[in-house]
C-alpha cells in the first residue's frame, strides 16, 4: 500500500499540469488494405507525436461515423481529405486555442465542437487520430512509457495481455468460401507474454505446413491468417486442434485454446445465417455453439450472431454465457450507452473494444471501466484496415484488461503491435500476464 502511494505520488509529480499543443498537422496516408486512412501529428515544446487511425470492413451499425470524401475520381470514394481538413481546420482552431490539463478535457471538447451523437459532423476518424496523437505527445512530453501515462481502470492495474492470433480469415477479410470470419489461437497457459509470443509463432508455422502438406494455399487475408479454401468451421477448428497439439502445446486452458468471432451479422440476412451453404436458425446457431464448445477447446465467442438478432443474443448468453466469454463487437459499438443496456438486460459477459468504433480515447476507456465494473471482459482490438501504429498495445497494458486481437504474428501492421508488447515485458518483469 505504502508502495503504491509512493508511485502514485511520484507519478503524479511526473506529469505536467497542463499541455499546450503548438502545432496539429493531419494528412492522408494508406492502411494495410490500400485505403486511404487519416495520420495526424500533435506537437508541444520538443515534442513532435503521430497516430494513424484504423478502419474496419465488417463494420457495426451504429459506430461513430468514419468520413469518407464520396468523390468517386479518387480511392473509388474512400478519400479521406474532408476529415484530414477538419483536422487542419476546426479542429486545430480548437486544440491551439488554450492549454489542456487533461486527456478527458481535450476529447469532450472535440465531442462537443462536433456536436453530433456520432461524430458524424468532424469525423470520428478525425477525432481519433487527435485524441492518439495527443495522448502520445503529452506522454513524450513528460518522459513517460505511453502505457504508464494512459488513464487507467480502478481496480484493474496494468497488465500484459493474452494475445488472441487470428491464423485463420474468412468472411469479409479473405475470397475463401469461410463464413465465420477470424479463428484465434489464444496461450491461455503460456508463463510470459514472450512465451505466449512464441507459442502463437510456432503454432502459425506448423499450421502453415500442415495447409500446405494437405494441398491448400497458404496464402494470407487481411488480417495476416490464412485463407484456404475452407467451408466448414469445424474442420477448421479441428486443424487447429492439430497444429496447436503438433506443435508441442496442450489444446487448452494450461496450453493454448481456440477464441472465434464468426462475425455473424456478415451472413445473417432476414432472420437466417448461412454457414456453408446450410440456411440455420438462430436457435439453430445457438445449439450449433453449444456443440462446438464441447467437441472443440474453444474459450471466447465473439458476435456468434447477428448485431440486431437481439433474441439470438440473449439465448446465447443463457446457453453457454457460463462457459465460455461471449464478446459484443458489432453490437456494442464500444459504446458506453450502449454496452450499459447490454449489461442491463444480460447481454454477452465481455466486449471487444476498438477506439474507432467510438472515436476518443476517453469514451473507449469509460466503455472498458463499465464493463470492468459489471464484470464484464475487454478484449481491446485491431481493424481489419491498420497502420503501423502501435497505440493499441500501450492501451491494452494500460487498462489492464488482459486480452488483445490484433491479428496473426505476421505483416507489419499487426507485428508492430505484438512487437510493442514483446519491448514492454521485456523492459517491465514486474507486469503479471494473462487474463483476469
Ligand atoms: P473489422 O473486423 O475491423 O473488419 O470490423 C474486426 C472484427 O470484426 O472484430
Ligand atoms: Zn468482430
Amino acid at each position: 500500500m505504502l508502495t503504491q502511494v509512493a508511485s502514485f505520488l511520484s507519478r503524479e509529480r511526473l506529469l505536467a499540469m497542463s499541455y499546450t499543443v503548438t502545432n496539429v498537422h493531419a494528412h492522408e496516408i494508406i492502411d494495410s488494405r490500400a485505403k486511404p486512412t487519416v495520420e495526424v501529428a500533435v506537437e508541444m515544446e520538443g515534442v513532435r507525436a503521430v497516430a494513424g487511425v484504423p478502419s474496419g470492413a465488417s463494420t457495426g451499425a451504429r459506430e461513430a461515423v468514419e468520413l469518407r470524401d464520396g468523390d468517386m475520381n479518387r480511392f473509388g470514394g474512400a478519400g479521406v481529405l474532408t476529415a484530414v481538413s477538419n483536422v487542419n481546420g476546426e479542429l486545430r482552431d480548437l486544440v491551439l486555442s488554450r492549454s489542456w490539463e487533461s486527456l478527458a478535457e481535450i476529447d469532450r471538447a472535440m465531442i462537443e465542437l462536433d456536436g453530433t451523437e456520432n461524430k458524424g459532423r468532424l469525423g470520428a476518424n478525425a477525432i481519433l487520430g487527435v485524441s492518439m496523437a495527443f495522448a502520445r505527445a503529452a506522454s513524450q512530453y513528460d518522459r513517460t512509457a505511453l502505457w504508464k501515462w494512459l488513464p487507467g481502470i480502478e481496480g484493474q492495474p496494468p497488465r500484459l495481455p493474452v494475445p488472441c492470433f487470428n491464423v485463420l480469415n474468412g468472411g469479409a477479410h479473405a475470397p475463401n468460401p469461410l463464413d465465420f470470419q477470424e479463428f484465434m489461437i489464444s496461450p491461455l497457459g503460456a508463463p510470459n507474454f514472450a512465451e505466449a509470443m512464441r507459442a502463437g509463432a510456432e503454432v502459425y508455422a506448423k499450421l502453415k505446413s500442415l495447409l500446405a502438406a494437405g494441398g491448400h494455399s497458404t496464402g494470407l487475408g487481411d488480417e495476416g491468417g490464412f485463407a484456404p479454401d475452407l467451408e466448414s468451421p469445424e474442420e477448421v477448428c479441428a486443424l487447429l486442434v492439430e497444429a496447436i497439439t503438433s506443435a508441442g502445446y496442450s489444446a487448452g486452458r494450461d496450453g493454448v485454446m481456440i477464441a472465434l468471432d464468426p462475425a455473424s451479422s456478415e451472413f445473417y440476412d432476414g432472420g437466417t445465417y448461412t454457414v456453408s451453404g446450410e440456411k440455420l436458425s438462430s436457435s439453430d446457431m445457438v445449439s450449433r455453439y453449444e456443440k462446438m464448445i464441447v467437441d472443440y477447446p474453444i474459450w471466447s465467442i465473439e458476435d456468434g450472431v447477428a448485431e440486431n438478432d437481439d433474441e439470438g443474443w440473449k439465448a446465447l448468453t443463457d446457453a453457454i454465457g457460463d462457459r465460455v466469454q461471449l464478446v459484443g463487437d458489432d453490437n456494442f459499438c464500444t459504446n458506453p450507452a450502449i454496452i450499459k443496456r447490454a449489461i442491463e438486460n444480460g447481454v454477452a459477459n465481455a466486449s471487444l473494444i476498438k477506439v474507432n468504433q467510438i472515436g476518443t480515447l476517453t469514451e473507449t476507456i469509460e466503455a472498458m471501466t463499465m464493463c470492468h465494473e459489471a464484470g464484464y471482459g475487454q478484449m481491446v482490438s485491431h481493424r481489419s484496415g491498420e497502420t503501423p501504429d502501435s497505440f493499441i498495445a500501450d492501451l491494452v497494458v494500460a487498462t489492464g484488461c488482459g486480452q488483445i486481437k490484433t491479428g496473426a504474428p505476421a505483416r507489419g501492421e499487426r507485428i508492430a503491435k505484438y512487437n510493442r508488447l514483446l519491448e514492454i515485458a521485456d523492459a517491465h518483469p514486474e507486469l503479471s500476464y494473462g487474463l483476469r
